[in-house]
């Protein structure tokens, strides 16, 4: 064919476009499970580092070996039957985007600023042979800009913080973005959610705590210039912990103290 002809140019810009996008389709399909299996491990990280157990150069799924993976129906706090939903293809974050997998938080509950959430929620526990040892709820809430994700560890009392981290969050690096400053996040463990009543008490303040105050057990220091995102975490860790997770909470307290009881 004369290549110097608009019928020339066109077959050949043609060619170049079905060449190009059947490259770039056999790419984005070729590395699909590459990147789902990406997904799983930066999520395995989180939990791991929320947990205060990953250490930088670690075998992620070595160390994920002790976790043990719950799907959690939040209305009841009792585990999700395998033929309804299983844990390991559960996918949360598209579950609380979805009419029929969410429900709508009233006004006045929603803290966090969700409008919905997820009817399932996974769980991770580790436990020492019988024992539960820390378990780690995902979380999410509205900051200033975005919505934060993340998981909070606590110890096996429920109520003592053992780790806190967000792995997707739009604030502003400086202000709201210091919820991924070590020393900050390093701050939440050993903080208690609730007092002796179960009153929900944890807070980020404004300003720096004063240990001297009686509730310097529920603070921690606020982010300066970043008040919003600081109430937003504070909210979103509230409603989890407070509200959502409140059903599972109990029943796995309830368990706990039964196993003691016969231990
Ligand atoms: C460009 C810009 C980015 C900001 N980013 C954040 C942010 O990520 N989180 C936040 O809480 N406040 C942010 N602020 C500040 C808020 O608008 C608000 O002033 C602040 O939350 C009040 O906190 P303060 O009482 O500690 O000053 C930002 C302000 C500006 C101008």
């Amino acid at each position: 064919m004369p290549r110097d002809t608009v019928g020339g140019t066109l077959s050949v810009a043609a060619i170049l476009c079905i060449v190009c996008s059947v490259l770039v389709s056999a790419a984005a399909v070729g590395l699909r499970p590459q990147q789902e299996a990406n997904k799983a491990r930066f999520e395995k990280k989180n939990i791991l580092i929320a947990a205060g157990l990953y250490e930088d150069g670690a075998d992620i799924d070595e160390l994920f070996k002790n976790v043990q993976i719950r799907l959690i129906d939040l209305e009841t706090g009792d585990d999700v039957p395998e033929d309804v939903a299983s844990a390991d293809s559960y996918d949360q974050l598209a579950a609380s985007k979805s009419a029929e997998t969410s429900v709508a938080i009233e006004a006045d509950a929603d803290i966090a600023g969700i409008k919905r959430r997820e009817k399932y929620s996974k769980v991770y526990l580790i436990n020492e042979g019988e024992q539960l040892k820390k378990i780690i709820l995902p979380v999410n809430g509205k900051g200033l800009w975005s919505t934060l994700y993340g998981f909070i560890a606590l110890e096996a009392d429920l109520n003592t913080v053992a780790g806190i981290t967000f792995y997707q969050h739009a604030e502003t690096p400086g202000l709201g973005g210091e919820v991924d400053r070590e020393s900050w996040k390093a701050s939440w463990v050993g903080k208690l959610l609730a007092n002796d009543s179960g009153e929900m008490k944890i807070e980020v303040i404004k300003g720096a705590v004063d240990e001297n105050n009686p509730n310097a057990i529920h603070q921690i220091d606020g982010l300066s210039g970043a008040t919003i995102t600081s109430r937003g975490v504070s909210n979103l860790v509230r409603y989890w912990c407070g509200d959502a997770f409140a059903p599972f909470l109990e029943k796995l307290k309830a368990q706990s103290s039964r196993g003691a009881n016969n231990g």
